[in-house]
């Protein structure tokens, strides 16, 4: 019998219902199904500070203690690897997973598909995962990557009412609900599907084309602006924020790094899509579209 390893960590629950929605999807197969549980735990819902606190950590892939899964086997024919970026990166967690030296153990050689549960900024992440992946020797086979559908602007606040509420219901009851929607966190059962077939088949080559042709990896002009630049930004932070928490003033420039995101969320990235959407996008609409077929792809750009 194929066997199968399902890993992720989640807070409130919604990877953990993707995760499940796909593998519930593979016959004739014995599911390990194992969760990503840190030692430092993360709070739910957070609190303000707390949150923006975790990003220079997260955005320099620091990694965490985790307690030491116990796998069912040392070897899987196919391993489903959830996880969410946070601050254009990967979790803290998943990071620390895929670093894990057991895990990485386990990666070698053997077939992973990434499934992500993300707002809608999921393409540095998932650079750095895949990077992570082939380092440990791994192959990324296919990606899912689910996001809130709803306006770049709009996802940011219901977010923020989710995370520090911790409740994933409408703010006011007048905005969306935040998150990845009910029908994508059941949709990703055709997902779930393909997979099943390309792991009796042992044909994992067509996948990800077979993922990308059911709308498994949307990939938005205007985010792919936006996150072709703001990854840089919050590397310069996250360096000056370390190298201030040195001299004791870490608050002072978390704090600053929110209203600075805060800023440049709201403020000038409207001014500058406005500018690029009129100005550069009619003229660019070739690389573009590269841009987007590459992060739609699981290949690796070399350096
Ligand atoms: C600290 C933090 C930072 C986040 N940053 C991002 C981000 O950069 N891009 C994105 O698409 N989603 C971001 N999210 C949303 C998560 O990717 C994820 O969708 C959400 O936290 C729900 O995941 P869960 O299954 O762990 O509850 C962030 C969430 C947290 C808590």
């Amino acid at each position: 019998m194929k066997k199968v390893l399902t890993i992720h960590f989640s807070q409130s629950g919604q990877l953990t219902e993707i995760v499940d929605n796909f593998a519930a999807q593979f016959q004739d197969a014995e599911i390990d199904k194992q969760v990503v549980v840190p030692m430092e735990s993360f709070p739910f819902p957070w609190t303000t500070p707390v949150f923006f606190d975790k990003m220079p950590e997260t955005v320099l892939e620091k990694t965490i203690g985790l307690e030491e899964n116990t796998y069912r086997h040392d070897r899987y024919d196919l391993i489903i690897f959830g996880y969410q970026p946070w601050f254009l990166s990967p979790s803290l967690p998943a990071t620390a997973l895929l670093k894990n030296e057991k895990f990485r153990t386990i990666l070698k050689d053997t077939p992973v598909i990434t499934l992500i549960g993300s707002r809608n900024m999921w393409l540095n992440s998932q650079e750095s995962v895949k990077k992570l992946i082939t380092e440990a020797g791994g192959k990324l086979v296919g990606n899912v990557a689910l996001s809130d559908r709803s306006n770049n602007l709009v996802g940011v606040i219901t977010i923020l009412h989710w995370m520090l509420k911790g409740e994933k219901t409408k703010k006011w009851g007048i905005f969306p609900k935040p998150g990845v929607s009910d029908e994508d966190i059941e949709g990703v059962k055709k997902y779930g599907v393909l997979a099943n077939d390309a792991l009796h088949t042992n044909e994992f080559g067509h996948l990800q084309q077979k993922i990308i042709a059911k709308d498994g990896v949307r990939v938005d002009t205007n985010i792919l602006f936006i996150e072709g630049r703001a990854k840089r930004l919050f590397l310069i932070w996250a360096n000056l924020i370390v190298k201030k928490a040195e001299k004791g003033n870490r608050n002072f420039w978390v704090n600053a790094f929110k209203y600075y995101l805060i800023f440049a969320l709201f403020i000038v990235s409207p001014i500058l899509l406005l500018i690029y959407n009129i100005l550069i996008l009619p003229f660019t609409q070739k690389s573009v579209r590269k841009q987007k077929d590459y992060f739609q792809q699981i290949r690796l750009k070399k350096d």
